[in-house]
């Protein structure tokens, strides 16, 4: 989503703020500015749509130059994507840069208008350069005081910095909702919505609080929390590694992630399974708390809802305690109750997902036992505020698409599961050899899906029949159904056909009617206790002349016939089976992208990171 990049220093600055936005590219935008002050006080701004590259050629054109600057990349919410919605936005010498919503914008910009300002763009962010600079004018004070008199006023979502080309020598911050990190230089600092937009100029980060308001000069940093009182926020030495290299061999990141995903399994077993035991180190002292679990609150969006829903199946049947899953953007806004001794879970690649972190501060309230996330980004919001954090260990995923992100997320959930059921064993059946079993299909699943990867030729022909379709259906059963949601999320969102994933036992209840020559439906059939019931409602598509695609374990006993094309699947351990049948998903999903033409690792409206509701 919306990407920040400020700085203060005594050199140039342009090269830094366009690494910086270079470096939040992967995040998802669409259109990309800068503004600067010169060392003759001139404000120069230059924003142009599409790729940051386009904007490093404008700079390099306009040989821009000096030491105090703001820079952004902007996935539209209000406007379209064009240069004049592009950020910064101005006013006279006011200049602003805005990752969030505002969401009294329009009455904001009526009272504006009253008091003369004109609007040249249909963004929120021009109402706060113009209710910054009519502060200013009003009253006066330090552009600090001016901001906490701004803030006030708004109401939503904002990380953003504002830039006073009348006085260069600092930038003001101001956070809520949106992160917003200080980066500390020797003789400079920095400002940027994520640390990897810095990691070239500093290691040393001070993270911004909820209501904070900051000051960053090029030898001072000062913060204010939302009361108005000086405060020290700490200073942390980064542990975020930049591990962002090329695509190369690969044509698209995603397909570089996919074929990756042995090896993010692999480090995410890492110093965890010892001797058919699961050892999960983090927990340390937490483990006398999750002793207590009786049941277990799972909150997640997209991709990571669906990471929760297979676990459902794990903490019910492995660990015998009780689960409720639910969508942030749902929970956050009904009036929850929370069984006794819950545990909530929260789960995440970016850790910054904004309804997924609301309902973590809202969570804070309520009784809860503790919270914990499972999180691929170290120092992210959702590691820092929750009580126990458990690191996937995917490496920086690029491709918006979920693929490492969402197998390491279930490979860390079935050992927490595992861990949870055995420090439960008095209440539970989970003796050692299950767990012992569980141990061993997790060391063996980095090969198995090495074995699925080596279908990619397979199903790339597959994809060849979905060309000229615009629909299709997943089915699975049990904790594969959730493979299934997540297989139909990954069809719609790279290759923009609508896809819609069912528990296989549901087609008659409504779904059948669906069924023609024209609708793929795609089958997640392992060879397990579900398999004659799977058959038997792959025979009610058949019955009705659908075009089936069955992923089908070895033992299954599928016959490939006109309307049933198989892809033979090689024989996987069945408690990691939702685990190794996501591969094959994303690889349908990738080659049907491919074919179809779309720009795969940013798809079209998309972001990576969910900063905004
Ligand atoms: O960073 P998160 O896991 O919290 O993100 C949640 C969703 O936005 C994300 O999983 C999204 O659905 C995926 N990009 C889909 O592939």
């Amino acid at each position: 989503m919306c990407g920040i990049v400020g700085a203060v220093a005594q050199r140039d600055i342009a090269a830094i703020l366009l690494e910086g936005l270079r470096r939040l590219e992967y995040r998802g935008y669409d259109s990309a500015g800068l503004a600067m002050v010169d060392q003759d006080g001139r404000l120069q701004r230059l924003r142009r749509v599409g790729k940051v590259k386009a904007l490093a050629e404008a700079a390099e054109h306009h040989q821009l130059s000096g030491g105090t600057g703001i820079a952004h990349t902007r996935w539209a919410t209000h406007g379209e994507p064009t240069e004049d919605n592009a950020h910064p936005h101005v006013s006279d010498h006011i200049v602003v840069v805005h990752n969030g919503v505002i969401e009294n914008h329009e009455p904001l910009r009526e009272q504006l208008r009253e008091h003369g300002y004109a609007f040249v763009s249909e963004t929120d962010t021009e109402v706060i350069a113009h209710l910054v600079h009519w502060e200013q004018r009003q009253q006066g004070g330090t552009l600090v005081g001016v901001m906490q008199r701004v803030v006030s006023a708004l109401r939503g979502a904002y990380g953003m910095v504002i830039m006073d080309s009348l006085d260069p020598s600092a930038l003001v911050a101001a956070r809520s909702g949106s992160p917003l990190v200080i980066g500390r230089g020797v003789g400079e600092n920095f400002l940027g919505s994520d640390q990897l937009a810095l990691l070239p100029v500093t290691r040393l980060f001070m993270f911004l609080e909820e209501g904070d308001i900051a000051e960053i000069t090029r030898h001072t940093v000062r913060v204010w929390e939302k009361a108005g009182k000086i405060v020290e926020r700490p200073e942390i030495e980064s542990r975020v590694k930049y591990d962002i290299d090329d695509k190369e061999p690969y044509r698209h990141y995603m397909q570089k992630e996919i074929f990756q995903q042995p090896q993010a399994i692999k480090n995410t077993l890492e110093g965890r399974l010892n001797h058919g035991e699961v050892t999960l180190a983090e927990l340390g002292e937490a483990e006398t708390l999750l002793r207590q679990i009786q049941h277990v609150q799972i909150i997640a969006c997209g991709t990571s809802y669906h990471s929760a829903m297979v676990s459902r199946y794990w903490f019910e049947a492995l660990a015998g305690v009780t689960c409720d899953v639910e969508i942030a953007s749902e929970f956050r806004y009904r009036k929850s109750a929370a069984h006794p001794n819950t545990l909530l879970i929260t789960l995440s690649q970016s850790g910054e997902t904004a309804d997924t972190l609301a309902v973590l501060r809202l969570t804070k309230t309520l009784v809860y036992l503790g919270s914990l996330v499972v999180c691929n980004v170290v120092d992210s919001s959702l590691v820092r505020e929750s009580d126990m954090a458990i690191m996937t260990k995917a490496g920086t995923e690029i491709g918006v698409a979920s693929t490492k992100t969402f197998t390491t997320q279930l490979t860390v959930l079935l050992m927490l599961v595992v861990r949870i059921g055995r420090l439960r064993a008095h209440a539970m059946a989970m003796d050692k050899q299950i767990e012992a079993n569980i141990v061993y299909a997790l060391q063996a699943l980095p090969s198995r899906i090495e074995q699925v990867l080596s279908l990619n030729k397979p199903i790339e022909s597959l994809a060849e029949s979905f060309l000229d379709k615009h629909h299709a259906l997943f089915l699975g059963r049990g904790d594969l159904y959730p493979i299934a949601m997540e297989g139909a999320l990954k069809l719609k969102e790279i290759s923009y056909i609508h896809a819609e994933a069912y528990a296989a036992g549901e087609l008659k209840h409504g779904p059948l009617a669906l069924i023609d020559p024209d609708m793929p439906v795609i089958v997640i059939a392992p060879n397990n206790k579900l398999l004659d019931k799977l058959k038997s409602n792959i025979e009610e598509v058949r019955a009705r002349g659908g075009q089936l695609y069955v992923f089908a374990e070895q033992g299954t006993n599928f016959i490939e016939s006109k309307n049933m094309k198989i892809i033979h699947l090689p024989h996987v351990e069945q408690i990691v089976a939702p685990i190794f049948y996501a591969v094959p998903m994303q690889l349908l999903a990738y080659h049907i992208a491919l074919i179809k033409g779309a720009d795969i690792d940013q798809p079209r409206n998309l972001a990576k990171s969910v900063t905004v509701e």
